[in-house]
């Protein structure tokens, strides 16, 4: 989709306008002839501004506008920081069904949003939304249309809108690779788009498994020892920051596919744990954006990849591991495989890079959709200042998240009688929280915040429906990171 910005309305196959409800006129529409015009009130009056309500309209004379379409974005004391990301999908989604080349939309005038954030969601929006998930489908719908935004230009818009394009193709490549099956996305296929995305950009690292096995990396050689394709740390640096600038340190869970490996997950959707390399998938995301928006920050991504197999040469329960921390740990059930790597991937980050902060996404635990639903993900944090911030970007970018409390007791839930620690703790008990007890402990003081992703990465049955997340992977805190690191 390219994107073109104009002062007012040129001849369009397509002029979109949004209307609130039960009002009687298009936002910043021009004026029309008369014939079309009355059509348009009629249109007004039968959708009446209702939220998510679309109405086509072919015009009357040949004019310059070939459809007018009229967007329903409610009453006005109810608009979010989401309305305008959720309805420009549908109507780029309407474009495309209608097989056009182009169309246009008015940005609504700034008493209803502030500009800025209208005109980001709009290209967030209707980029995402038309986002398809077809490279094994031998049919390809793919045809995209073209988007002209009309609303006064400035130096500042055409940034926002140059700037919100990169974000949302940082979110659409993590839902690209986040969506293909295990059996085309393993490791080493990770590393391979590490290294694409890095191409002239980033500093790209891969350690494989016998240099993995030789520095201590228990925890990543233990869960991938299962499968034939091997385990791979990915490392990416963005160093544009000043010299001696400590970095953010980014690390994501990237398990091609998780069989729960010896203690087997049982079999009803197990399909859906090729979306256990999601919070990998955000990292690299994250990185593509951070590298081609330029940001004037350090940033490394630290990606432990593994595939979880049952097999002859898989990690068992009751096996003991020592992980780069130094600490040991006894496995319960190597189900719990994600803290393992996580922990080595967190003290690498840790030792290496003296970062100011650390960062994680993981679909972590099962445990995080009882809890929390497929809405909302859980952060757990040891740092108050750095969580508030991220918090005040979840409101900006409205990816949901919800704190849960790390205390004292929960580290006690997974100490281990024969080593330093279990990898699971008492029962189901605050699962989410023992898993990130088991995190907290891989690292020493450094500001850290964790992300468990389990329900948000991908859609599930109670997920609430949005144009710009079709089904399959979402891109969960693409947009949010990059929000948090564009305002340090
Ligand atoms: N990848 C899963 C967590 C998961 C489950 C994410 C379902 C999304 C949907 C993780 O590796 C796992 O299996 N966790 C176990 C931990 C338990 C054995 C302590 C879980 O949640 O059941
Ligand atoms: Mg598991
Ligand atoms: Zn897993």
């Amino acid at each position: 989709m390219k994107i073109k910005i104009e002062n007012s309305p040129k001849k369009t196959q397509l002029l979109c306008g949004f209307a609130l409800e039960k009002s009687d006129k298009v936002l910043g529409f021009p004026k029309l002839d008369s014939k079309t015009s009355s059509a348009v009130n009629q249109s007004l009056k039968d959708i009446d501004g209702k939220l998510g309500k679309l109405v086509v309209i072919p015009s009357i004379e040949k004019n310059q506008f070939q459809r007018i379409l009229i967007a329903g974005i409610g009453k006005k004391e109810d608009i979010t920081k989401d309305t305008f990301r959720q309805i420009s999908g549908k109507i780029a989604q309407k474009a495309r069904e209608l097989k056009l080349k182009e169309f246009s939309i008015i940005v609504p005038p700034t008493f209803v949003n502030e500009q800025i954030s209208s005109v980001t969601q709009i290209v967030e929006g209707s980029k995402m939304a038309l986002y398809k998930f077809e490279k094994f489908k031998t049919e390809k719908e793919a045809n995209s249309p073209d988007m002209t935004i009309i609303v006064s230009k400035s130096n500042k818009v055409t940034k926002a809108i140059k700037s919100a394009e990169i974000v949302a193709d940082g979110a659409i490549f993590t839902k690209s690779i986040a969506n293909l099956p295990p059996n085309e996305c393993t490791p080493s296929t990770l590393a391979d788009f590490a290294k694409t995305i890095s191409k002239n950009k980033m500093t790209c690292k891969i350690i494989s498994k016998p240099e993995l096995k030789k520095k201590g990396f228990g925890g990543i050689t233990a869960v991938g020892q299962g499968s034939k394709n091997e385990p791979k740390l990915i490392i990416l640096e963005h160093n544009h920051g000043s010299k001696n600038e400590k970095p953010i340190v980014l690390v994501g869970k990237a398990v091609t596919f998780d069989t729960g490996g010896i203690s087997l997950k049982p079999g009803a959707n197990m399909d859906e744990m090729k979306f256990d390399k999601c919070g990998g998938c955000t990292v690299l995301g994250i990185m593509k954006a951070v590298s081609e928006l330029k940001l004037p920050v350090n940033v490394i991504g630290i990606i432990p990849s593994v595939e979880n197999m049952p097999g002859g040469e898989s990690y068992r329960p009751g096996d003991i591991i020592k992980l780069y921390s130094g600490k040991t740990a006894e496995i319960l059930n190597t189900d719990a495989e994600g803290r393992l790597i996580l922990a080595d991937a967190l003290a690498y980050g840790e030792k290496h890079y003296s970062p100011k902060a650390i960062i994680d996404f993981a679909t972590l635990t099962g445990a995080c959709i009882i809890a929390l639903g497929t809405n909302v993900a859980g952060m757990i944090s040891n740092d108050e200042k750095l969580s508030k911030k991220i918090f005040e970007s979840s409101k900006e970018t409205t990816e949901q998240i919800w704190e849960l409390p790390l205390n004292q007791e929960f580290m006690d839930m997974i100490k281990s009688d024969v080593a330093d620690m279990k990898n699971m703790g008492i029962g189901r008990a605050a699962g989410t929280i023992t898993a990130a007890a088991f995190l907290r402990n891989a690292i020493e003081d450094t500001p850290w915040t964790h992300f468990d992703i389990a329900g948000v990465a991908w859609t599930q049955t109670a997920t609430k429906e949005k144009s710009y997340n079709p089904k399959g992977a979402t891109g969960f805190g693409v947009r949010l990171i990059l929000d948090y690191l564009q305002k340090m």
